[in-house]
């Protein structure tokens, strides 16, 4: 490479090379949308620390070239600190609260909740992403980008509810959403950014209850969907719920 003054670049060159790569954290990537956004983010040659609850059995995510795996189940909190001070002194530039359970459809029908069910979906997806962000906010807090970024669904907006089903699920998304809008005014003086992308339904386990009767994205599509819309976001974007397809979601 010759610059203007026809020397060659190495100055261009070795601050590249010197520059920290893009680190990405995400939760619940041995399957799914979660081990997606981790094929995609090290497929960009971002350096990925890819979570997951038992990684002796996350042998897609174990193949995935430039992944390094942890252990971290969201709903244990000393796996979250235990991670947290592993990584102390590790810049977190975009932070994917991926991990997320729907409860099961037969489990939240009104007349025959099962409760108990309804407290793991809490946990899970609402409990968990707060801990998480907790835990992790000064590791994004000293990255570059300072994202922390939270996959929602478009079942927690109350503005589109169209009949009524799923009580836990919806409403853990609901609640979500209104963490991350906390989230997105406690964390603003910090230069934070924080977002809710939601993947729309999509062919994972996770619809294996409805699969075939309805239509379902793919995965790698939907996710690389959800990436170019974490690109967009800035200041002035944070805190807003926003669809695969790059449309607001309603409250
Ligand atoms: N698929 C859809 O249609 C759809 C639509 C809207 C939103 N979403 C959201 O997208 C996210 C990913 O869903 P998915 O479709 O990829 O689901 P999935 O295929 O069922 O994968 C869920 C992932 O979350 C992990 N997980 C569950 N509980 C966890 C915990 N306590 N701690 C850590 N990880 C945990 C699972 O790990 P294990 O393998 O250990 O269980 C798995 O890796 C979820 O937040 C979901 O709500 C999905």
């Amino acid at each position: 490479m010759v610059n203007a003054t026809g020397m060659l670049g190495f100055g261009f060159w070795s601050e590249a090379m010197a520059a920290d790569p893009v680190t990405v954290l995400v939760t619940g990537a041995n399957r799914g949308i979660g081990l997606e956004f981790a094929r995609q983010y090290a497929a960009r040659g971002y350096k990925v620390i890819a979570t997951a609850r038992d990684p002796a059995k996350a042998d897609a995510l174990k193949a995935a070239a430039g992944v390094i795996v942890e252990r971290l189940d969201v709903n244990d909190h000393a796996s979250v600190d235990a991670l947290a001070a592993k990584l102390k002194g590790t810049a977190i530039d975009i932070l994917v609260n991926n991990a997320g359970i729907g409860g099961g459809g037969d489990n939240q029908v009104f007349g025959r909740i099962k409760y108990p069910v309804f407290d793991d979906v809490m946990h899970t997806n609402v409990v968990g992403p707060l801990k998480i962000a907790e835990a992790f906010v000064e590791h994004v807090a000293a990255s570059a980008k300072k994202m922390l970024m939270m996959v929602s669904s478009s079942q927690g907006s109350i503005a589109s509810a169209r009949g009524a089903s799923l009580y836990f699920y919806r409403s853990s998304k609901t609640a979500l959403n209104m963490i991350t809008i906390n989230l997105a005014k406690t964390l603003k003086e910090r230069g934070i950014i924080v977002g809710l992308v939601a993947p729309g339904a999509t062919d994972t386990d996770f619809m294996a209850e409805v699969r075939g009767r309805m239509p379902l994205g793919d995965p790698k599509e939907r996710t690389a969907d959800m990436i170019a819309e974490i690109d967009k976001f800035t200041m002035e974007k944070s805190g807003a719920f926003v669809e695969w397809n790059g449309q607001t979601i309603p409250w």
